[in-house]
C-alpha cells in the first residue's frame, strides 16, 4: 500500500485519494500537494509553528555529519529486531526525515510517513526518501492518519499525542521514543545557558503514556561527540534555544569554548507498547 491509502482526511476523516496535484476525500474535501511533494492536512489554522528554516538547515548540517548516528543505528535495529512484518513506519516531528530515512533503509518493503508541522521541514522531508510521504500537520490536533494502519510509530526529541498514537497502531504496534536524559549535551547547557532536561522527565514520559501504553524495554545510548566551535554553534541552532538566547550572545559564548571540545550525548530509545 502506497503512504496515500494510510491517510486519512483532517475535517471528516474519510479515506483520501490522489487526484492530480491533491488529495481529496468523498466529501471534496482538498488539499494540494505542494510543488516541494509534502502535502498540508490540517483541518483550520495551527498556533504551532514547529522548527524553522535556519534550524532545519542547522539540524540537516549537524546529522550529515554524522554525530547522531549512534542514535539513528540504535533506532533502525531496535525496529530490525522487532520482525519482518514492519511494513509502516509513521514518524512525528520528523524534522529533516533523517530517522525516519534510516529506518526504511533497513526495511526495503516498508513505506513511511513522515509528520512535522513545519513547512521548511516537510520540504525536506518530501526528499528524504523515495518510500517516504511528507505530511504537515500538528500532532496535538490529531493524525491525519487511519485506525490501527501503522505498525511502528516513532518520535525522536519531539511531541507524543498518547491517545491519537495508540488509535493508529495496528494491533502489535510499536511505539518508540527517544528523549534526552539529564546528560545530554551537559558541557554545553551551563556555558551557552542552554535548557537542561530536567531529572523527573523519564518519570513524566511514563505517566503521560500511562493508561495509553506500557513500557517493553528501554536502551540507553550514550557517547561522546568531539565538536569543533562550528559545529557546536549548529547543535545549538537547531535546538529549542535558538529561540531565548540572542545569535550575538551565543556566538560570544561559543568563542569561549575549548576548541575542540568533547561533548555528550545521551537518549534513551524507549518500545512502548499499547497497554491492555
Ligand atoms: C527537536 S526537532 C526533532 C526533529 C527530528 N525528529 C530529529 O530528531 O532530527 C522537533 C520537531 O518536531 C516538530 N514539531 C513541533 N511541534 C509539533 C507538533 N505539534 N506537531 C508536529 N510536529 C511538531 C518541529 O517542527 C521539529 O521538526
Ligand atoms: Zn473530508
Amino acid at each position: 500500500m502506497s503512504a496515500v491509502g494510510l491517510l486519512r482526511c483532517p475535517v471528516c476523516e474519510g479515506t483520501l485519494l490522489a487526484e492530480d496535484a491533491r488529495l481529496q476525500c468523498e466529501r471534496g474535501h482538498s488539499f494540494d500537494i505542494a510543488r516541494q511533494g509534502y502535502v498540508a492536512l490540517l483541518a483550520g489554522r495551527s498556533p504551532m509553528v514547529g522548527d524553522t528554516v535556519a534550524m532545519v538547515d542547522a539540524r540537516v548540517r549537524f546529522l550529515a555529519a554524522g554525530h547522531y548516528d549512534p542514535i539513528a543505528a540504535a533506532v533502525a535495529d531496535l525496529i530490525a529486531r522487532l520482525g519482518g512484518h514492519q511494513r509502516r513506519i509513521l514518524d512525528i516531528g520528523a524534522g529533516t526525515g533523517f530517522y525516519l530515512s534510516r529506518v526504511l533503509d533497513q526495511l526495503p518493503d516498508a513505506v513511511g510517513i513522515g509528520l512535522d508541522v513545519s513547512k521548511p521541514a516537510a520540504r525536506r522531508l518530501a526528499r528524504a526518501h523515495e518510500r517516504a510521504a511528507a505530511v504537515v500537520a500538528d500532532a496535538w490536533q490529531g493524525l491525519p492518519v487511519r485506525d490501527d494502519s501503522m505498525s511502528a510509530v516513532l518520535t525522536v526529541f519531539a511531541p507524543r499525542n498518547a491517545p491519537e498514537i495508540r488509535r493508529v497502531l495496528a494491533p502489535g504496534g510499536a511505539f518508540l521514543v527517544v528523549t534526552p536524559t539529564t546528560r545530554h549535551l551537559r558541557e554545553l547547557i551551563g556555558p551557552l545557558g542552554m535548557i537542561g532536561v530536567d531529572e523527573q522527565k523519564d518519570r513524566r514520559l511514563d505517566e503521560s503514556l500511562s493508561g495509553d501504553f506500557e513500557r517493553v524495554e528501554q536502551v540507553p545510548v550514550e557517547f561522546t561527540m568531539t565538536l569543533h566551535r562550528d559545529e557546536v554553534a549548529t547543535l545549538v541552532g537547531m535546538g529549542p534555544s535558538a529561540h531565548h538566547v540572542t545569535p550575538e550572545r551565543r556566538a560570544e559564548l561559543i568563542e569561549l569554548l575549548p576548541e575542540p571540545m568533547s561533548v555528550t550525548a545521551s537518549v534513551q530509545l524507549t518500545h512502548y507498547r499499547a497497554a491492555d
